[in-house]
């Protein structure tokens, strides 16, 4: 998997500029973006590997990039290929018997046709497909009037969802949209929380990431002037701080393994509060931030927002994740 390819990456729709000025400045030199739709692009005929670019990625040098493929094939939409000729093309990509099929469609809907085609073509080859869960992906994007196949692995690709979207049940058991974020960071960058851990949950209400917290057994500060949902007033091992950050701070003998900060404030404003956390945080300590635009700039102002972080923070990701609105998700250690 070397040599001048074409990568796709995908982004959310109002980011598309900020993810090209993060790439041009991860890696210097020429470049030719072609947009294909809403939410992908190319990085065309480049000899940027897939491996560096997915590792500046991991790192968070580049935020506004959500899930990333090797372009291997084109076709218009309205004249696909036979499985037969569609499997001649993919089985000179894969080595492997397995792989995750993953289709999506620029704009509305989930891909499955697509899906099926690529899946049948494989299939005629002997390749099993899965949705998931495999070191190998095949993806399959309608953008335009062309469905394009990518071929990468798992490891490359920033997310085990079609085009990194990935979906989450929406049960009634759902306390607020804001939880699927703290869902999606936990299962994207892979995060065990401590068990029986203590967790802070600065501006809690009305209390999802609480909730989430309470799945991944920790006992909850939920720290916010606002109320909790009723549903999770009976919970013992929630204690709701009804007041701000600050006051919070400057009363509290806890010692937390875990802080997350999902507080509707400027990046900068919010990373300093995670400052004033590090002190009731243990070294080492997980921290989980979403960094909000608001602002012009989105790109600067989270850039402006790790660097603050950076005084006590090892950054460990930073991305836009697929249920991110105006905002990045930071995943850090305390020092
Ligand atoms: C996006 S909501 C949080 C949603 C929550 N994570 C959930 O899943 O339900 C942002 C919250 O930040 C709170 N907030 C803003 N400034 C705060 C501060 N200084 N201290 C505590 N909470 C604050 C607001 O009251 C608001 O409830």
């Amino acid at each position: 998997m070397s040599g001048v390819r074409s990568v796709l990456f995908s982004f959310a729709s109002d980011s598309y500029r900020y993810a090209v000025r993060e790439i041009r400045e991860a890696f210097p030199g020429e470049h030719r973006f072609e947009r294909l739709g809403a939410e992908v692009a190319r990085l065309a005929d480049t000899a940027v590997g897939v491996g560096e670019f997915a590792a500046a990625c991991d790192e968070g040098r580049i935020m506004f990039v959500r899930h990333l493929t090797r372009e291997v094939a084109g076709y218009p939409l309205d004249d696909l290929p036979t499985e037969s000729e569609l499997a001649t093309t993919l089985v000179e990509e894969i080595q492997a018997r397995s792989v995750a099929v993953q289709a999506w469609i620029d704009g509305a809907g989930t891909g499955g046709s697509y899906r099926r085609l690529i899946a049948d073509a494989l299939g005629t080859r002997g390749i099993s497909t899965e949705l998931a869960g495999q070191d190998v992906v095949v993806s399959g994007v309608a953008a335009g009037k062309q469905l394009l196949i990518g071929v990468n692995r798992l490891a490359d690709s920033l997310s085990d969802w079609p085009g990194g979207r990935m979906r989450l049940a929406r049960g009634e058991e759902r306390v607020s949209r804001s939880e699927f974020k703290l869902e999606e960071a936990i299962a994207t960058f892979g995060l065990e929380l401590p068990a029986g851990g203590k967790a802070l949950d600065l501006g809690a209400s009305p209390g999802g990431w609480t909730r989430i917290l309470r799945q991944h057994g920790q006992e909850v500060w939920s720290v916010d002037p606002g109320s909790l949902d009723p549903r999770l007033r009976g919970d013992r091992r929630i204690h709701h701080e009804a007041t701000t950050a600050g006051r919070f701070f400057a009363a509290n003998r806890v010692r937390f393994d875990v802080v997350v900060n999902d507080m509707r404030m400027d990046q900068v404003l919010s990373a300093r509060m995670m400052l004033d956390a590090a002190a009731h945080l243990q070294r080492g300590g997980l921290a989980i931030v979403t960094l909000k635009g608001g602002g012009k700039n989105p790109l600067d102002g989270a850039r402006h927002g790790i660097d603050v972080l950076r005084e006590q923070y090892a950054v460990l990701h930073a991305r836009q994740l697929h249920h991110n609105r105006n905002e990045i998700t930071i995943i850090a250690h305390r020092h």
